[in-house]
C-alpha cells in the first residue's frame, strides 16, 4: 500500500512543476493547422523576416507546401528566394561564426522552436520588444531579457517603449523565468503610428507565424489526425462485421 501511495505521489510531481512554472505571464494562442491560409501567411511572413537569419533545418519545402496547401511551382516562384530547389531542406547561408561576431550568439535553427519553448512563449516574445537604448539594437524583450536579436518585425509592429505610470507597475510585476531564473515581464506601452499595422493586425501576423512554426515543430500532427478519423470509421464499420459474426457464431449454442 506504502508503494502505491509513493508511486500516486511521484506521478503527481510533472504537475506540481507545471503549476511552479505558471508564474511567467504568458499570452495564450491555439494553434489550428486546419487554417491552410493562416499557415501560407505565416510561412510567407517567415521565409521575408526570419529565414535570412534562422533556418528550418530538419524541414522540406516540399513537405511543407503539401501540407499547407501551396502547389510545388507557386512555392518555387513565391516562397524560395534563393536557387534552392523545392525538394530542398529550409536553409539559409548565414556563416555561423560571422553571425556570432555580429549578435553575440548565432541566431539557433527554428525548426524545433516550438517544441522548446511552446507556441505561447513564442507568440509573446515576437510582441515584446521594447525601446532600450542601453542595447546594441536599440531594444530588449520583456520575456527575453537581453536578447541578441534585433526587432525584425518593428517595421509592423511600431515602437514600444516599457515605461508606465506608477499604478501600472503595481500591477504589473516582473516575474522569474522558471527555466532560466532571469527577471521577466514588466509593463510596456505601444507607440501609436509608428508601424504598418495596428496592433490588432499586428497580433494576427504574429498568431500566423507562430501556428506557422508550430506546424513546422510537429508537421505529423496533420498526418495523424487524417489517419485517426480513417481508423475510426474503420473501427465503426468493423463493429457491425464483429457484431454479425458473434451472431452467426452463437445461433447454434442459444
Ligand atoms: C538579423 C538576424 C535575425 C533575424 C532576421 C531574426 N532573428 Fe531571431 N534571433 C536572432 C539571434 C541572434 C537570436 C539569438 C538571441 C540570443 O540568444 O540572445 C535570435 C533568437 C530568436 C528566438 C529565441 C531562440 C531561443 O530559444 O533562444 C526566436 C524564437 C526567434 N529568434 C524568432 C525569430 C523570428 C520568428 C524571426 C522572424 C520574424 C526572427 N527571429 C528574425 C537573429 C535574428
Amino acid at each position: 500500500m506504502k508503494k502505491l501511495i509513493f508511486a500516486f505521489t511521484m506521478l503527481l510531481l510533472p504537475a506540481l512543476a507545471q503549476a511552479a512554472g505558471g508564474n511567467v505571464h504568458l499570452d495564450k494562442i491555439t494553434t489550428d493547422f486546419n487554417n491552410k491560409e493562416s499557415l501560407q501567411r505565416g510561412m510567407a511572413t517567415y521565409v521575408n523576416n526570419c529565414l535570412g537569419c534562422h533556418s528550418m533545418k530538419y524541414q522540406r519545402y516540399l513537405k511543407t507546401a503539401e501540407d499547407i496547401g501551396v502547389p510545388p511551382e507557386m512555392m518555387k516562384d513565391y516562397l524560395i528566394f534563393s536557387d534552392q530547389k523545392v525538394g530542398a531542406l529550409i536553409t539559409n547561408n548565414m556563416p555561423k561564426v560571422d553571425a556570432e561576431g555580429w549578435f553575440g550568439t548565432a541566431p539557433p535553427d527554428l525548426t524545433l522552436e516550438t517544441k522548446l519553448k511552446g507556441s505561447d512563449w513564442v507568440y509573446t516574445y515576437l510582441r515584446s520588444f521594447y525601446q532600450d537604448e542601453s542595447r546594441p539594437w536599440g531594444v530588449n524583450n520583456a520575456v527575453f531579457k537581453d536578447v541578441g536579436m534585433p526587432n525584425v518585425l518593428g517595421y509592423l509592429q511600431g515602437t514600444q517603449l516599457n515605461h508606465c505610470s506608477a499604478d501600472e507597475l503595481a500591477n504589473n510585476e516582473t516575474q522569474i523565468d522558471p527555466l532560466t531564473g532571469v527577471e521577466i515581464g514588466g509593463c510596456y506601452s505601444l507607440v501609436d503610428g509608428t508601424g504598418e499595422q495596428t496592433a490588432e493586425e499586428f497580433d494576427r501576423t504574429i498568431y500566423d507565424l507562430v501556428n506557422f512554426m508550430s506546424y513546422v515543430g510537429a508537421p505529423h500532427t496533420m498526418d495523424s489526425q487524417s489517419m485517426g478519423i480513417k481508423v475510426l470509421i474503420f473501427l465503426f464499420i468493423f463493429f457491425f462485421i464483429a457484431y454479425a459474426l458473434k451472431k452467426e457464431y452463437w445461433r447454434d449454442i442459444h
